[in-house]
């Protein structure tokens, strides 16, 4: 079968502008200063980002800006700087030393919060500690953790002494801990006891006891005493979080680390094959989350930012842990579920510490919307100015409803599109700056060369669907896959020699807006017709009835593949077969009685992976009326898919 173009389907034309009032008082707050700016970012790489770097410490300045010999490249040559230095310590002296950092709230209820100064403390104790543990800069350690400021301590410390962090989910288990330290060759592991997960306790430690006794690299694990649940310590092997930092100096200088000194591996699974460690170093990641977060959020000095993701991920190390910091802002941290004790959490903790900016994952607010807007209405979210979101295409409908309801119609939203490789949001609106278009991540960040090119290299016509990609280096892009350069080229610079391929579709509009219409793997095709999943998903989630939709392709005599859609339903709605016609009869109406489902599963979930992408692989099996077969440990809920396979012959 010929790879044609993919087409793309969508008809959605709602634009909403920033408003006035947002814009007046925003960092950049007209269309015109952000073309200004990008253009001079394109033109002139170079000096756009020494320029920008200037906002933070160097030790050493950097002689020259970039280095780029596809697929390496190299930012701020000869720069020496210190990532929680700039984190920190050049918070202290003004008025930002008792600004607090991170406001936490456990999923019990307590609160703490922690001033720079008090981080700064923390961060400085726990750096001496893994230093008397014998950890230098270059070594590597792991941390498993929940979400408590301990995990940002363990980051920053790390990231303080050069030592090269790895994080793991905490909703992983020790399989996923153990391959994971194995492949980094792990000196030590920071864990805890257990972390609170919907009332009840996951026992971390014991994860990690099973993992560790098969990686013979780690020579240590730190534990934090956070559950109180029953933990065995391994004399020798094993340190208490607490006493360490009571004998720990509170006195630690930052050394100055080479811009492109190794600052964190982090795990991706692609659709096939093992996890990829996804490695970035010091100074681009550093420049690059810091002038996002700032820009991409309008961060100003009274904001109280919110992002709902995990250390464990990507989203939670560039914007919950190092961009915010390093802009001197007040973020929130939550250590629970949403919906502990019930579906009104997140609201609560917005109305509780005043949110200002609210920044989560499709996944969830699709959750929002099942679980149905009074959680949402009966609490004070008047401090809610910008909303955000990350993960995955947002379905038009659901971003109205999150403007809508969650945001009082006054919020712009900023649909920001990036991957674990590229570090920081590589497309994104601007908010007071760029209009928004519902379900579309808009436009290139400063310095991103985005690009929609078809299968022969050209770039696509606009509203042509293609290949995504970034055809020139960025301070923040992964510098390669830990131990493997060649698995780097071959994944990401081998599709189009030299050009960084993100693995996604996508087309570019009249107006030079971006719409993601799904990963490349995901891409079906009917009757000739090469669809991405995303849009015919956004089109039953436009439907009155429907939560959330997956869309995935079987193999059909007649059209090559045909549609196979599991759609799950609003709160209080029952499948029925005039439910089930008038939603193909929508799908038809709306995009084409080609893309009209061939049949429609109703379900009460769909497989996820843990950080909440729709697993279409396994989909694809079911559909087709097989086992799911393949690796699934980044399964979320391993009962949703059995659910699925007992419903097979219905
Ligand atoms: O397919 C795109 C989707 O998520 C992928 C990256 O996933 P990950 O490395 O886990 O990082 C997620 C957090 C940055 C992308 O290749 N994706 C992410 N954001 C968007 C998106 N798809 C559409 N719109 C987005 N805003």
């Amino acid at each position: 079968m010929s790879e044609a173009t993919i087409e793309s389907v969508s008809h959605e034309h709602r634009v909403f502008p920033p408003t006035e009032e947002f814009s007046k008082r925003a960092l950049i707050g007209t269309r015109e200063e952000y073309e200004a700016l990008y253009r001079r970012s394109i033109e002139d790489p170079e000096g756009f980002w020494a320029e920008q770097a200037q906002a933070l410490h160097w030790f050493t300045p950097p002689q020259k800006t970039v280095e780029w010999k596809a697929p390496f490249s190299k930012w701020f040559v000869g720069g020496t700087t210190n990532l929680a230095y700039n984190c920190l310590d050049r918070h202290l002296d003004g008025p930002h030393r008792n600004k607090a950092a991170i406001i936490w709230e456990g999923e019990p209820g307590d609160i703490r919060v922690l001033t720079y100064f008090q981080l700064w403390r923390e961060v400085c104790r726990f750096a001496n500690a893994l230093t008397d543990l014998g950890i230098e800069a270059g070594d590597r350690v792991g941390i498993y953790m929940g979400m408590v400021p301990e995990a940002a301590i363990a980051m920053l410390a790390c990231a303080r002494i050069g030592a090269v962090h790895s994080v793991v989910f905490g909703g992983f288990a020790s399989d996923a801990v153990r391959d994971r330290m194995i492949d980094a060759e792990a000196k030590a592991v920071i864990t805890q006891d257990g972390t609170y997960r919907r009332g009840s306790v996951v026992p971390l430690k014991e994860q990690v006891d099973k993992a560790v006794d098969q990686c013979p690299n780690v020579e240590h694990v730190v534990v934090l005493r956070r559950t109180g649940n029953e933990i065995t310590m391994k004399e020798g092997r094993d340190h208490d979080w607490a006493a360490l930092m009571e004998t720990a100096s509170p006195k630690h200088e930052a050394p100055a680390l080479d811009a492109e000194h190794p600052l964190f591996i982090l795990y991706t699974s692609g659709s096939t094959g093992k996890p990829k460690g996804v490695m970035h170093t010091t100074g681009g990641y550093m420049v690059g989350t810091y002038l996002t977060s700032k820009y991409v959020f309008d961060l100003q000095e009274d904001d109280t930012y919110w992002c709902t993701a995990d250390v464990g991920w990507i989203t939670g190390h560039s914007y919950i842990v190092y961009g915010p910091l390093a802009n001197a802002a007040t973020a929130v941290m939550y250590e629970g579920a949403p919906n502990s004790p019930d579906p009104g959490r997140f609201w609560s903790i917005v109305e509780r510490h005043g949110v200002t900016i609210f920044y989560t994952a499709p996944t969830a607010v699709r959750a929002f919307v099942k679980w149905g807007d009074d959680w949402i209405t009966k609490h004070d979210l008047s401090s809610l100015r910008l909303l955000g979101t990350v993960g995955e295409p947002i379905n038009p409908e659901v971003w109205v409803w999150y403007r809508e309801t969650v945001g009082g119609g006054r919020c712009p939203i900023v649909d920001t599109y990036w991957q674990t490789e590229t570090g920081s949001i590589v497309m994104t609106p601007l908010p007071g700056a760029v209009p928004a278009k519902p379900g579309s991540c808009s436009v290139p960040f400063f310095g991103i060369s985005a690009k929609v090119l078809r299968e022969d290299g050209s770039e696509a016509a606009p509203n042509e669907g293609g290949l995504l990609v970034i055809d020139k280096p960025w301070p923040s892009m992964l510098r390669t896959v830990w131990g493997d350069d060649e698995r780097f080229r071959e994944q990401y610079f081998s599709r189009f020699d030299g050009i960084y391929f993100t693995g996604d579709g996508a087309r570019r509009d009249e107006d030079g807006f971006f719409w993601v219409v799904g990963r490349i793997d995901d891409v079906v095709n009917v009757s000739g017709h090469r669809l991405g999943t995303a849009e015919i998903e956004s089109s039953l989630v436009a439907h009155d009835d429907v939560a959330e939709a997956a869309v995935v392709g079987i193999p059909d005599e007649l059209t090559g593949q045909a549609l196979v859609a599991f759609v799950t339903l609003k709160g209080d709605r029952e499948p029925s077969p005039e439910l089930n016609q008038a939603l193909m009869d929508h799908v038809a109406g709306d995009i084409g009685k080609f893309a009209r489902p061939k049949r429609i599963r109703f379900a009460d979930a769909v497989p996820k992976t843990r950080s909440g992408k729709i697993m279409r692989r396994l989909l694809r099996d079911l559909a087709a009326g097989k086992q799911a077969h393949g690796d699934m440990t980044t399964l979320e809920d391993i009962s949703v898919l059995a659910t699925l396979q007992e419903h097979q012959e219905e």
